[in-house]
C-alpha cells in the first residue's frame, strides 16, 4: 500500500483548495441566502479543468485519475458544497457514463463540450414515485422507429436549469420491467420539455434543482446509450462512480467543519482559557478527526480501485454511506463546539450541517448503500 499522493495529485488538491479558499468563500453566504447558481465560479472551475477531470484529453477532459478527483471535490466541498455537487454530477454522472458507454459520435457531439465545461449536464433518474426504488420508472420512452417519444416527469434534478444536456433514464417496455429501461441523451431545449419551480432547499441551496416535465419529446434513436434495455444497468454503473464524488463531498463537509472547529476552539475563551484546553472540546475534535480520516480513506480506496480497473461498487457504497453519516455527525458537533455562534450563518458551520444532510439522501440514501453492501455480504 502506498499512502503517498503523487505530485500531480497534490497539485490538483492545491488548485482546488486555492480556488475554494480565495474565490468560492467570497460570496458563498450570499449565494446560500439567495439560492443563487454560481455561474461565474462554474465557468472558472471549467477553465481550471474541473468539469471533466477524468475524461480523456482527446474528448477535452483533463485526463486525471479518480484520486485527484476525490481530493479536489473534498477541497471544494469544505467551502461550497453547492458548487461541488454541480461539478460532481457533471463529472461522475454525466461525463463518466458518456465516455464509458457512449458511441464515438455521441462522445464527439456531447462529451466534448461537457468535459471542457462549455456545457453542463444533468442526470435524470428520480421520479415523483421512483426515488430509491429506481426500477419503477414511469417516464415512458416509446419506441417510434427512428426516435423515442418521451412523456413523464423527473424529480429533484440537480443542474436541471443550468444543464444543456440531459442523460434521461426512461421506460420503453414496461412488460420487461428494468430490462425495458433505456438511457437517452436529450437536448434540454428540445420542444416539449418544461421545468418546475426552483426547489427551495434546506441546504445545497445554490445548486439548481427542479422537476423536469416531458410532453411528447422526440429523441433520436441515435441518442440511446448502449443496447436496447441497457438503461437500468447503465444507471447503476454510473451511480457507482457518482457515489465516490458524493462521498468525497461528505468528507469535505466534515473536514471543513473540523477545520473551522479547531480554529474556533483555539480562539474562543471560556472559564479562563481557550476552549481547546477543555477536554470536552478536545475529545470531540479527536473523535471528529478519526471519523474524517476513516471516511477519506474509504473514498480513496474506492477511487484507487476505480483507477486500477477493479470492481469498486461495494467500496463506493461503503464510502458514501459512511462519509455521509459521519458528515452529519461531525457537522452537528461543529455547531455544538461553536455554541450560539454555530447557530448563526456567519460562522458557516450551520450551513455545512444543512448541506451534510443531503449527502445522506441523494445518489442513493444511506439505507440504499446498506442494501448494496449487505446484499454483497449475503450473496
Ligand atoms: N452494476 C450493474 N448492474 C447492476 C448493478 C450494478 N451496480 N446493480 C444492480 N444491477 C443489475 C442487477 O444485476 C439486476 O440485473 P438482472 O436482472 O439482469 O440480474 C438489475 O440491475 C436489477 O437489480 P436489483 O434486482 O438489485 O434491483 P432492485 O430493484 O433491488 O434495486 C437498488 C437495486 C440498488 C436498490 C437500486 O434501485 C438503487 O440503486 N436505488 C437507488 C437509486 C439512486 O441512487 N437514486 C439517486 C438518484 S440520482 C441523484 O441523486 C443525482 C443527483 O442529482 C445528485
Amino acid at each position: 500500500m502506498n499512502f503517498e499522493y503523487s505530485e500531480e495529485q497534490l497539485m490538483i488538491q492545491q488548485a482546488a483548495r486555492d480556488y475554494a479558499q480565495r474565490e468560492l468563500i467570497k460570496d458563498v453566504l450570499e449565494r446560500d441566502a439567495r439560492s443563487e447558481f454560481p455561474a461565474e465560479h462554474i465557468k472558472n472551475l471549467a477553465s481550471l479543468g474541473f468539469m471533466g477531470m477524468m475524461v480523456d484529453p482527446k474528448y477535452d477532459g483533463s485526463g486525471l485519475d479518480a484520486i485527484s478527483y476525490v481530493l479536489a471535490i473534498e477541497e471544494l466541498s469544505k467551502i461550497d458544497a453547492s458548487a461541488s455537487v454541480i461539478v460532481s454530477v457533471n463529472n461522475s454522472l454525466v461525463c463518466f457514463g458518456l465516455e464509458k458507454f457512449g458511441t464515438e459520435e455521441q462522445k464527439q457531439k456531447y462529451l466534448r463540450p461537457l468535459a471542457s465545461g462549455k456545457k453542463i449536464g444533468a442526470f435524470l433518474l428520480s421520479e415523483p414515485e421512483a426515488g430509491s426504488d429506481a426500477t419503477s420508472q414511469r417516464t415512458l420512452a416509446e419506441d417510434k422507429g427512428d426516435y423515442y417519444l418521451v412523456n413523464g416527469t423527473k424529480n429533484w434534478i440537480t443542474n436541471a436549469n443550468s444543464a444543456s444536456t440531459y442523460i434521461l433514464i426512461a421506460q420503453t417496455d414496461p412488460d420487461k420491467k428494468h430490462k425495458g429501461i433505456n438511457a437517452l441523451i436529450v437536448d434540454k431545449n428540445s420542444p416539449g420539455i418544461s421545468l418546475g419551480p426552483h426547489e427551495d432547499k434546506m441546504g445545497m441551496r445554490s445548486s439548481d434543482t427542479h422537476s423536469v416535465m416531458f410532453t411528447d419529446v422526440k429523441v433520436p434513436k441515435s441518442n440511446r446509450i448502449g443496447e436496447d434495455g441497457f438503461g437500468f444497468k447503465f444507471a447503476m454503473q454510473v451511480l457507482e462512480a457518482g457515489r465516490i464524488g458524493i462521498a468525497s463531498q461528505a468528507v469535505g463537509l466534515a473536514s471543513g467543519a473540523l477545520e473551522r472547529s479547531i480554529a474556533y476552539s483555539k480562539e474562543r475563551k471560556a472559564f479562563g482559557t481557550v476552549i481547546a484546553n477543555h477536554q470536552s472540546v478536545a475529545f470531540k475534535l479527536a473523535e471528529m478527526a478519526v471519523k474524517v480520516e476513516n471516511a477519506r480513506n474509504l473514498c480513496l480506496k474506492a477511487a484507487w480501485l476505480k483507477d486500477n480497473h477493479q470492481p469498486y461498487g461495494i467500496a463506493s457504497a461503503m464510502a458514501k454511506q459512511y462519509a455521509a453519516d459521519i458528515a452529519m455527525e461531525v457537522t452537528t458537533e461543529a455547531v455544538q463546539i461553536h455554541g450560539g455562534y454555530g447557530y448563526v450563518k456567519e460562522y458557516h458551520v450551520e450551513r455545512l450541517m444543512r448541506e451534510a444532510k443531503l449527502t445522506q439522501i441523494y445518489e442513493g440514501t444511506s439505507e440504499i448503500q446498506k442494501i448494496v453492501i449487505s446484499r454483497d455480504l449475503l450473496k
